[in-house]
């Protein structure tokens, strides 16, 4: 009874939806080009985008629209060679008659053993986002100037300070002794405030290896559960076959450590829950700021929180430093998370909604032919 209906469901869809319409409704524009990359369909947003009709597209080879050196025909090799589907952020597609439009292309083989390639091409959502990550690495270094400054300004004077305090102490009544305390703590955190802000005017290139990203979770989730987060459930959810990161430990743990403060800040005193995933992404390859070269980030590790989500207000700025809406907060955990991915050529984002934040840091893999 069971399969019988479903086929009738099936055979019910088929007749009343044609693929075709359905390709023909989307406002991305879908084309398919055949082993020799001539164009064998468009939808209608590819024709729009092309300015051309599908009749004039048709049998029209995609390398008479765009420039040879175009990255979509590096793609489509791909896809070809590689039997999977591959997409890749900002790209630019240029020529006379299209503009220039900054684009994410997917490109994908249509069937097993057959050279067809649909590619499809969207000018925003994650070029958006991308975008987005790209500023918070200006923010990182922004606060560079700012960090190098306050040591040097602020530690020095603040040394000499504490000093006649201590000083003072030896010499004032127990009730004044107080007052010289106060001033030897609020030093010693102002100092450390200002060393936290060092770590952003290191310029060095940080020392990379292979980094087992497992590990480093499950540290940090024993640090957070038996302190921070000791009221919070954790549900982990591993790809066990990842390769390794190409990546400095120590730096990936301050990271994961701060992204996992914030979500046990953030997540709610009965319930509370945070999910570590790990995973690996086919073939998405971000283009490098300022040069040519793509960069390939496959592993991605999402901490994920059902609190109640980023203002929007905050969304904007939420990788500055000293944004904070917390009493006790710095505002300077995801300043410092943006920088340290940036320093790793990784990508960090997020994705709020009440009940539901994620944060999505995608990182590169070790070279292969070197273990953890
Ligand atoms: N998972 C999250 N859920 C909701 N809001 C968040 C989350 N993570 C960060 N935020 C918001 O972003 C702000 C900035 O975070 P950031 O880690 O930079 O600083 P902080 O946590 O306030 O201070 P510090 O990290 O120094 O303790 C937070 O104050 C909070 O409002
Ligand atoms: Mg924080």
């Amino acid at each position: 009874m069971k399969a019988s209906s479903a086929a009738k469901r099936g055979s019910a869809w088929s007749a009343a939806i044609d693929a075709t319409a359905v390709l023909g409704a989307l406002p991305d524009p879908v084309l398919v080009v055949d082993a020799d990359g001539t164009f064998i369909y468009a939808n209608a947003a590819a024709e729009q985008f092309f300015d051309t009709s599908a009749i004039g597209l048709l049998g029209t080879l995609l390398s008479e629209l765009l420039p040879p050196d175009s990255p979509v025909f590096a793609l489509i090799d791909t896809v070809r060679s590689s039997g999977h589907s591959v997409s890749e952020y900002g790209v630019t597609l240029e020529t006379p008659r299209l503009g220039a439009h900054v684009m994410t292309v997917q490109a994908a083989p249509i069937a097993e053993n057959r050279a067809e390639v649909v590619v499809t091409l969207q000018e925003r959502s994650i070029a958006h986002k991308i975008d987005r990550q790209l500023t918070h690495r200006n923010a990182a270094r922004s606060v560079t100037a700012m960090a190098a400054m306050l040591a040097h300004e602020v530690k020095n004077p603040l040394s000499g300070i504490r000093g006649a305090a201590q000083l003072l102490e030896e010499s004032v009544g127990p009730g004044d002794r107080e007052l010289t305390r106060l001033i030897c703590d609020e030093s010693d955190r102002i100092c450390a405030l200002v060393d936290r802000m060092e770590v952003f005017s290191d310029q060095r290139p940080i020392e990379r290896g292979p980094v087992n990203i497992h590990e480093v979770l499950e540290r940090v989730r024993l640090v957070a559960q038996t302190g921070f987060a000791r009221h919070v459930r954790f549900v982990e959810e591993y790809d066990p076959s990842l390769p390794p990161v190409h990546g400095n430990r120590d730096l990936l743990i301050q990271v994961f450590l701060n992204l996992v403060k914030n979500a046990a800040e953030a997540v709610p005193a009965q319930g509370g829950e945070i999910q570590i995933t790990s995973g690996y992404q086919h073939g998405v390859r971000l283009a490098v700021a300022g040069s040519d070269s793509r960069v390939h980030l496959p592993l991605v590790i999402s901490i994920i929180d059902n609190g109640e989500g980023i203002p929007d207000e905050l969304a904007q700025h939420l990788f500055d430093p000293f944004v904070t809406t917390k009493h006790n907060g710095t505002g300077l955990g995801l300043a410092l998370v943006a920088k340290v991915i940036g320093d790793h050529g990784g990508v960090i984002e997020f994705d709020s909604q009440p009940r539901r934040t994620a944060f999505r840091v995608c990182l590169p893999m070790a070279p292969r032919g070197v273990s953890t």
